[in-house]
């Protein structure tokens, strides 16, 4: 069995409300499940982070230039130090970011929004990049049964689809955990006894039945915060909030900064606005992968529509956009110009736009997305020896001693 949810993870429901009897909808979030409709005000109390403000979000907006939609948006919507990382780069101080994959399978749209943020990051910011494939952890997981091949072909396969999003290989590291974490075990342990396992039961929610191996884990996601001596800033959806939350306990112990975070919501499935796109289930997400055909078949058939029952009904009452799914991908991700995005929302509204219209635009913006990703991705083939290897930063990485960090 796998581990049980319970501090860091959140898991709603059973409440009700008085005499009418009304039963809240039951949530989880933790890094190994997402289910339900997530109410991100309460995830935002519950996991003690920051929501972002509208200062905040016009402070980051400005310097996010073609991506400060996702910002603006509050795709992503939450923060950890976020405000005091910026005011420290006001006043001179670099930071250096960090995100990463866990290699199950093919990855998917929502997976990449992670990446694109982080190159913008970088683009604006000149900061270093760390990411981490953590293929230790997908052949741990065990409710995953997957094979350790499995795990390495994996972490190939999605290690192109990261490069191709276009990070400076001078500034950038792509590690596979099973390759570089030996050459870092010493500071991998200096955090391990750091962490008790009453804490890591009580965030990650794991039992006497949880291996060794995954239970051990949190110290080497919690590791990248680590690489540098200044603040590190991790873009990640908001199921990884937890190993920061650790990240956060223990950092002024080992002589660091406590790190700082942007989390974005979810991607919902295709087929319905509750939980997350899976890697394991092909009818929920569009992978990367995904040839045109595919893509068509998929939206088209299994896209939740926010339509009417029928034609005459949809006219008189309009779409609704909060569960149409074609409508909060293009939100989220694929429209990112404002105008545009305003007139799909008037005309569907109004009931002039049909669940059809909606998804034949985006269908058309993943096609051009993933078309030009699959060339990026080619490109990228050859690049990929300087984020692991032959890089600046890469080869500082590799000639590091982390018995001295
Ligand atoms: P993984 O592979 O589950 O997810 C990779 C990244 O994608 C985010 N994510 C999503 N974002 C938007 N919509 C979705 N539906 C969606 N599903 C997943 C995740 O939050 C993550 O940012 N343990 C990690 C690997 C990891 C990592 C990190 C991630 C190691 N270090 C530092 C972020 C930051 C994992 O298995 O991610």
């Amino acid at each position: 069995m796998g581990p049980q949810p319970s501090r860091g993870s959140l898991r709603t429901g059973d409440s009700t409300d008085g005499e009418i009897g009304l039963v809240e909808e039951k949530f989880v979030v933790t890094p190994w499940e997402v289910t339900g409709a997530v109410d991100y005000d309460r995830l935002i109390q519950q996991f003690g982070t920051q929501p972002i403000n509208d200062q905040l979000a016009e402070r980051l907006e400005k310097k996010l230039g073609a991506a400060a939609y996702l910002v603006r948006r509050r795709v992503f919507f939450s923060h950890r130090d976020l405000d005091l990382l910026l005011d420290e780069h006001s006043k001179g101080k670099g930071f250096f970011l960090y995100t990463g994959r866990g290699p199950s399978g093919p990855m998917h749209i929502g997976h990449i929004i992670q990446f694109y943020l982080t190159k913008y990051l970088q683009d604006t910011f000149g900061a270093t990049v760390y990411i981490q494939i953590t293929d230790d952890e997908k052949f741990l997981e065990e409710k995953r049964n997957l094979t350790y091949e499995d795990t390495q072909r994996w972490a190939e396969d999605n290690i192109l689809d990261i490069a191709a999003v276009g990070f400076d290989p001078n500034r950038t590291f792509i590690f596979q955990d099973t390759k570089f974490i030996g050459h870092a075990y010493p500071m991998v342990l200096k955090i391990a006894r750091r962490v008790n396992f009453s804490l890591a039961k009580s965030v990650f929610g794991f039992t006497g039945e949880t291996n060794i191996g995954f239970s051990f884990y949190p110290a080497i996601q919690i590791l990248p915060t680590f690489f540098e001596k200044r603040r590190c800033l991790i873009p990640s959806a908001m199921d990884q909030d937890p190993y920061w939350r650790i990240q956060r306990d223990i950092a002024k112990s080992m002589g660091y900064y406590k790190a700082a975070a942007i989390h974005s919501k979810f991607m919902p499935p295709l087929t319905g606005t509750k939980g997350k796109m899976s890697s394991s289930k092909p009818e929920t997400a569009i992978y990367l992968s995904d040839d045109d055909r595919t893509v068509r078949n998929k939206i088209n058939r299994y896209a939740f529509s926010g339509g009417q029952a029928t034609m005459e009904e949809h006219r008189k009452k309009g779409g609704e956009l909060d569960i149409d799914v074609a409508f909060q991908w293009l939100y989220m991700f694929f429209e990112p110009d404002d105008e545009k995005l305003a007139d799909i929302v008037g005309a569907y509204t109004s009931g002039y736009m049909l669940t059809g219209d909606m998804k034949a635009i985006l269908i058309q913006k993943l096609i051009a997305f993933l078309g030009e990703h699959r060339r990026l991705r080619e490109k990228a083939r050859g690049k990929v020896h300087e984020y692991e290897k032959d890089g600046t930063l890469a080869q500082d990485m590799w000639k590091r001693d982390f018995s001295k960090s």
